[in-house]
């Protein structure tokens, strides 16, 4: 392996292009070597920003000599297929959540990584964003006590789903997809609550309702509650939405704990510690860019994982269980 890992981000739209492309770009132990997508109209602009050559052939990027690792943000459906042929190319793999709409696609990509002696990563972001770690720490550092229950809620805009995922796209198709936008979207933050509360999630209950918005071309506004317990007792209730206007898209977690302090940590850069002054404490974090989700750190540490034969802090097993969990939101959409 050289010094530097080359990379290649295959998908530029929603996430690639805004997260993956700006962050490999500035990563010291990484060279962007090239972008991939199925037509010119965002990867041409992008690859002349950054400057970077641009295939819209994923068989001739893998064969391109410069190329260690490619990092998939291209549809959920494509995700297996395009992952099996780098392994079996010898390349590493940062593949975009959920890895494959099926566990068993997932468990084969597993064995065909470990066959191939490469490394596959899911991206499994929240772990690495500055306000969950800041929550983390103080939790550790015993602000709340043990943590007993959580509230989480996050709501995204309609209008902004139905630009990302609009009506009859491959998100909606459960076939392709694995579920629906609320499938797809609750993996990530439930990583996050294994991780933060060093517990397995071993009871969910989701009850869903999906209003149609007419006004952004008929998508379904998913509402997906949850109600879930860890095997170390915490309970929590978590809600997923995108029914709500963009001035109503906030994301909250609150942490209660037995010492009667709360946690709550709102967005991506504010954390207030409800203790035993009348006003609570306030926390206001300072990051920006491909940072505040975490996109940039994961990145780096994928590219520290290959340089460094590391384990990685996420593994295809932690995807499967996020995906196994998110997955019986499905069951519900089908009654
Ligand atoms: N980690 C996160 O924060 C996060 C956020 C949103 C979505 N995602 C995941 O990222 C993946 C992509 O979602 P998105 O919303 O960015 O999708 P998108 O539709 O915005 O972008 C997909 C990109 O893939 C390209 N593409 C499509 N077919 C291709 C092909 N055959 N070869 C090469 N490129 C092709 C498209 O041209 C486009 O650039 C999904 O798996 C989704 O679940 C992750």
């Amino acid at each position: 392996m050289p010094d530097k890992v080359g990379v290649a981000v295959v998908g530029v739209g929603f996430v690639g292009g805004a997260a993956h492309v700006p962050s490999f770009k500035k990563i010291e132990d990484s060279e962007l070597i090239a972008l991939c997508a199925r037509t010119e109209k965002r990867v041409k602009p992008l690859a002349e920003q950054y400057q970077v050559k641009y295939y819209l052939d994923y068989d001739e990027l893998l064969e391109d000599p410069k190329l260690d690792a490619v990092v998939l943000s291209v549809p959920t459906p494509l995700h297996y297929d395009s992952s099996m042929k780098a392994i079996k190319k010898g390349k590493h793999v940062l593949c975009e959540m959920p890895i494959a709409p099926k566990i068993e696609q997932v468990r084969e990509l597993q064995k065909a990584a470990k066959q191939a002696g490469v490394l596959l990563m899911p991206v499994l972001n929240f772990r690495f964003a500055p306000i969950y770690l800041k929550v983390k720490e103080m939790i550790k550092a015993g602000t709340i006590g043990k943590p007993i229950a959580i509230h989480f809620r996050e709501f995204i805009p309609a209008k902004s789903l139905a630009e990302q995922w609009p009506a009859g796209s491959w998100a909606w198709d459960i076939e392709k997809s694995g579920g629906y936008p609320d499938f797809t979207l609750s993996v990530w933050s439930l990583d996050m609550f294994r991780w933060m509360f060093e517990s397995e999630i071993s009871e969910v209950e989701w009850m869903v309702n999906y209003p149609r918005i007419e006004k952004y071309g008929g998508i379904y506004g998913y509402n997906t509650m949850g109600v879930i317990k860890f095997a170390n007792g915490i309970v929590g209730s978590l809600h997923y939405g995108a029914s709500v206007t963009p001035s109503a898209s906030i994301s909250r977690l609150e942490v209660y704990g037995d010492n009667t302090n709360v946690l709550h940590a709102i967005n991506v850069d504010k954390i207030l510690l409800y203790g035993a002054d009348e006003k609570p404490q306030e926390f206001n974090l300072e990051v920006k860019g491909t940072r505040v989700w975490g996109h940039r750190q994961l990145d780096e540490h994928f590219i520290d994982c290959i340089l460094h034969k590391k384990k990685p802090q996420v593994t295809v097993e932690d995807a499967i269980t996020a995906q196994e969990i998110a997955q019986r939101i499905v069951k519900r959409i089908k009654k």
